[in-house]
């Protein structure tokens, strides 16, 4: 089997930065990109995209089967996560030397169609491969022991990011959190059937599983907002709360966070209980906000302590006609 098809079939996590294959086709070139598209974040970790390559395009699908209808009524988490993969593909490519055009929601008969990107030429032959590396650092689901606070100006940089693709990061004062947690708690009711469906992307003894959260992996839910002396919170806001809203506030999201990789920053993500749009409204009028909050994060400075990252389906199993090359 050709060098680059072996590659393709590998985990994701497995590629090599410096492994360009600059002598292959362009389709191939797109999924050596798309190994690093991957690695994006998403809710509970259900890698909810599809793609299709071309020698010309990268199309990215919604997968609306690995939905979560009890903790993302509305998909919202899942469009946030397709686009934080949107974000990495982009970093990657621009990474990679290549130039292109990202059109949103091309096709509006297909609603699941969120993004085409157009690929032009290569220019040189120098690849940033420390900013490729950045994608394969980025972790939120990561052991948190030590909570030191984050140095001076590396917050603003995360947030200069997000502002840079579209976004903001609106920080909590402990007096907004005490606002926070009142509406955190008054929206506890339908805890046990949200509970059931984590349990269902929670793999406690499934080691090959290749998504989901695996075993001895936690998710934060209890801990999140846990009284903590180091860590900053803050809030992802965008304009709006429709599809291009969450659109964007995915690319920011992931922005962010691969600033924040950059800045030896830990961040953990929690988007309950703004999973109801009324408590969206509520939150966003209580603190004042200009505009949608969307997601929380915490945010620490890196012990250095990374531990074992979450897996990542191969390439082939996200691919929508993996033989296809335009
Ligand atoms: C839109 C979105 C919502 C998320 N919500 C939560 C959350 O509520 N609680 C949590 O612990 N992690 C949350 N996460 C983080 C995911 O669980 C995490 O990205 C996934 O398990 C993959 O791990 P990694 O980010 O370390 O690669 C969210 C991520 C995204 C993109």
């Amino acid at each position: 089997m050709p060098l680059s098809q072996q590659r393709i079939r590998d985990s994701p996590r497995d590629v090599k930065p410096g492994r360009f294959p600059f002598d292959a086709p362009r389709h191939v070139q797109l999924k050596y990109a798309l190994q690093f598209a991957v690695l994006a974040p998403s809710t509970h970790n259900s890698q909810p995209w599809l793609f299709r390559v071309t020698d010309a395009s990268v199309f990215l699908y919604a997968d609306r089967s690995r939905g979560l209808p009890a903790i993302d009524p509305e998909d919202r988490c899942m469009l946030m996560s397709c686009c934080a993969a949107l974000q990495n593909l982009t970093f990657a490519l621009m990474a990679l030397g290549f130039s292109y055009r990202v059109s949103r929601f091309p096709d509006l008969s297909d609603p699941d169609l969120l993004a085409r990107i157009d690929v032009d030429a290569r220019s040189g032959r120098d690849i940033d491969t420390s900013a490729l590396e950045y994608l394969l650092a980025r972790r939120t689901v990561a052991p948190h022991e030590a909570v030191l606070p984050p140095p001076v100006g590396t917050v603003a940089s995360v947030q200069h990011e997000m502002e840079r693709k579209g976004a903001t990061m609106s920080l909590i004062s402990p007096e907004d959190m005490r606002i926070v947690l009142q509406i955190v708690e008054e929206n506890r009711e339908d805890v046990r059937l949200l509970a059931k469906e984590e349990a269902m992307w929670r793999h406690p003894n499934r080691v090959r599983s290749r998504d989901g959260i695996p075993g001895g992996m936690q998710l934060n839910a209890s801990s999140f907002f846990a009284e903590s002396e180091g860590a900053v919170f803050g809030v992802l806001v965008t304009h709006g709360d429709r599809m291009l809203s969450w659109f964007q506030g995915g690319i920011a999201l992931e922005s962010g966070l691969i600033a924040a990789t950059r800045e030896n920053l830990v961040v953990s993500l929690a988007s309950r209980p703004l999973h109801l749009g009324h408590v969206r409204i509520k939150l966003g009028k209580a603190l004042s906000l200009q505009g949608t909050p969307q997601i929380f994060l915490r945010m620490a400075e890196s012990s250095g302590a990374s531990g074992a990252p979450t897996p990542r389906r191969s390439i082939v199993d996200v691919m929508i006609h993996p033989g296809f090359t335009g």
